[in-house]
């Protein structure tokens, strides 16, 4: 089926100027960035997004980190958009990313990771309507 997903290039890519390499690989795997804003998160911001992580031991860094710089959001939309981000990104750890893959490629270590992706149909919804009103949805 045709889904939505929300994607994050984080500050560790934003800072090295990878935006338009990352962005390259969605779209050359078949995905449409359907909306795109640069934005540089508040701490509270960062910390509500990433609420369903406030007891892990690395959601303080987390917060710290997701709100150190600017980050890209972009709604990427396309058949199976969900699994094939996940695809694409690789692992959340870059020394298990598989070849080819952004983490892999970018990534710098567990946290700075590079990119964000919606891990299921559910999450994905709630994450879109955080960053975006469906005025900003251009399919
Ligand atoms: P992300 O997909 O953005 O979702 C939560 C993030 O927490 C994850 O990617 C990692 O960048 C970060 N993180 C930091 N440490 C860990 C850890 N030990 N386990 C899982 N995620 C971690």
């Amino acid at each position: 089926a045709i889904e939505r997903t929300l994607s994050i290039i984080k500050p560790d890519a934003t800072r090295r100027n990878l935006t338009g390499k990352i962005a390259a690989k969605f779209e050359d795997a078949g995905l449409r960035i359907v909306a795109s804003k640069r934005i540089h998160l508040s701490p509270a911001q960062a910390g509500k997004f990433y609420e369903v992580h406030k007891d892990r031991p690395f959601y303080g860094e987390l917060v710290e980190f997701m709100a150190s710089e600017p980050v890209v959001v972009q709604v990427l939309e396309g058949e199976n958009a969900i699994a094939k981000n996940r695809e694409v990104m690789g692992a959340t750890n870059p020394a298990n990313a598989d070849e080819g893959t952004i983490r892999k490629e970018f990534a710098l270590s567990m946290g700075e990771n590079s990119v964000h992706g919606s891990d299921a149909a559910d999450t994905a919804k709630e994450e879109i309507a955080f960053f975006f009103s469906g005025l900003e949805l251009v399919g």
